[in-house]
């Protein structure tokens, strides 16, 4: 049987315009009546390379972008709101990255902001942004991540992230992984995880197939190799379900083996995509591969399970550069307002809020809480706290922690003395920490709306804490802009439990976030 088939084989490669299958009577040879064993790659056909979707931001995928120059580094992804796991993989990816590029320009990470115009509200992915040649991506040393959106059906969102390093002149890293966020089961996986184990040598051997098909040769003999782990690794890192729940693999340019040198192939010209269809791969996948293939030909459009506003979220603000915007004296029928600005700008903000306003304005508190903002103390009356007797002072305090807890169950955790007036012993009967601010803006002058924005966005760094009122127009009205502007510089607008990496310190006085 195998001289047969090598014969046909030697035969084809001699004639390419032979029939794809040759008489059975041909010739004299003793296995007439033999028939290809069936072999699952003779069902792998080549393709296209599948197409990334169009970006498409649904309520809980959150769009992120960093500019970095002093490290050199630029990086586009999409994180989904939520817990801290449910973005491990593509954090440390983009964490993976920023070392590399640590090591290259030999400078320290530190999140940056820019000048005004910097243009970084464009953020998130690209279409076909991972697909561009590398000339595309970068051309000046330092490291990009880019990313598509390649999978968008039910909970399951498949995000494809490249990273391309450049080191005087030259291509030092050009490395693509696919990964997908179930949002239901609140996992993440690589795209390699779809694959059992047993999958490396079908998909190896589908390949040399189709290759050797593309060479013109006939397929009677069925190719098979010792798959190389490294080069596969990278492809199914990349799988894609393709439009008919078929699964898509590609080989990149540049792929060479001793086992294709073999083929007469020195290495791949161009990328190589090879469909597998559902029906033949079926017992090669994982749990998670089935849900993804249910996910997909379910054709239900991406839609986040366990949606959290940006509040709840969990933000690494050692990555991005955040910045805490802070509001006293309310609520008042100003912040609503102010709440739609932040939802419009997927950001979160900090209320301090006055005891005394709180019953009346306990709809507006309760939004806000829901929306994931900090609700805080800012006393019960706004008295300067250091001139009050101890008793007082406790009672100022407890008795808004009491008002807001009534409201939204919550305690506050944190409080804002008012004029920040504060000493040892007043922070000792708060059993608080005091946060203050480092950006005054000084609403309450009432200053010329163009005038109130330059304070805001010119004086904001990396870690600040910026004091407005939502009790003054003038803020209520430039919220927008002021959002623009500030995502526009690259910060990502946070509250002071995200400030400090998740909850407020235990105690003492804080003006910024270092
Ligand atoms: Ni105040």
């Amino acid at each position: 049987m195998k001289r047969f088939a090598a014969l046909v084989l030697a035969l084809s490669l001699l004639d390419p315009l032979l029939p794809p299958f040759l008489p059975l009577s041909w010739g004299n040879v003793e296995a007439v009546s033999w028939e290809p064993e069936p072999w699952p790659g003779l069902d792998a056909e080549r393709t296209e390379e599948p197409a990334s979707l169009a970006p498409q931001m649904v309520p809980g995928l959150v769009a992120q972008r960093i500019h970095n120059t002093n490290t050199n580094i630029d990086a586009r992804f999409l994180t989904v709101s939520g817990s801290k796991e449910l973005n491990d993989s593509t954090l440390k990816l983009i964490w993976e990255a920023v070392s590399l590029q640590e090591e290259a320009s030999g400078v320290n990470y530190m999140p940056q902001a820019h000048a005004r115009g910097a243009g970084l509200n464009d953020r998130g992915c690209q279409e076909g942004e991972t697909t561009r040649s590398q000339k595309e991506i970068r051309t000046a040393d330092g490291t990009s991540v880019v990313c598509d959106i390649v999978f968008a059906r039910g909970a399951i969102l498949g995000q494809r992230l490249r990273v391309l390093q450049i080191v005087d002149g030259s291509v030092t890293k050009d490395h693509a992984v696919t990964l997908y966020t179930d949002t239901e089961e609140n996992k993440n996986y690589l795209a390699s995880e779809i694959w059992q184990e047993s999958a490396y040598s079908y998909v190896w051997d589908s390949l040399l197939e189709v290759l050797k098909r593309d060479e013109g040769a006939l397929s009677l003999s069925l190719t098979t190799g010792t798959p190389d782990v490294e080069v596969l690794q990278n492809v199914l890192e990349n799988t894609v379900i393709g439009e008919d729940n078929e699964l898509i693999v590609t080989f990149a340019a540049g792929t060479k083996t001793p086992e294709l040198a073999s083929l007469g192939i020195e290495e791949i010209d161009d990328s190589v995509s090879i469909s597998l269809p559902e029906s033949s791969v079926a017992n090669l996948l994982t749990d998670f591969g089935h849900t993804l293939l249910d996910t997909a030909a379910n054709d239900v459009p991406l839609g986040l399970a366990n949606f959290t506003w940006p509040g709840n979220a969990y933000v690494d603000c050692k990555l991005l550069p955040c910045l805490a915007m802070t509001y006293d004296d309310g609520p008042s029928q100003l912040t609503p307002g102010i709440l739609d600005a932040y939802a419009e700008y997927e950001g979160s903000a900090t209320f301090f809020v006055l005891g005394s306003l709180v019953e009346s304005h306990s709809d507006v508190l309760l939004r806000a809480h829901e929306e994931g903002h900090v609700i805080a103390n800012h006393s019960w009356s706004h008295e300067d706290l250091t001139s009050l007797k101890p008793e007082r002072v406790a009672s100022e305090i407890n008795q808004t922690n009491t008002a807001v807890f009534d409201v939204i169950g919550v305690v506050p955790n944190s409080f804002r003395p008012p004029y920040g007036a504060v000493n040892e012993k007043v922070l000792e009967i708060a059993k608080m920490p005091a946060i203050l601010w480092d950006v005054d803006t000084n609403d309450w002058q009432k200053p010329a709306e163009g005038e109130l924005i330059n304070r805001v966005v010119d004086d904001a760094k990396v870690g600040s804490i910026v004091l407005q009122h939502d009790i003054h127009q003038n803020t209520a009205n430039t919220v927008w802009e002021v959002l623009e502007i500030l995502r526009g510089r690259g910060f990502t607008l946070v509250n002071v439990e995200q400030l400090f990496g998740g909850e407020v310190p235990q105690s003492g006085l804080y003006r910024r976030a270092d």
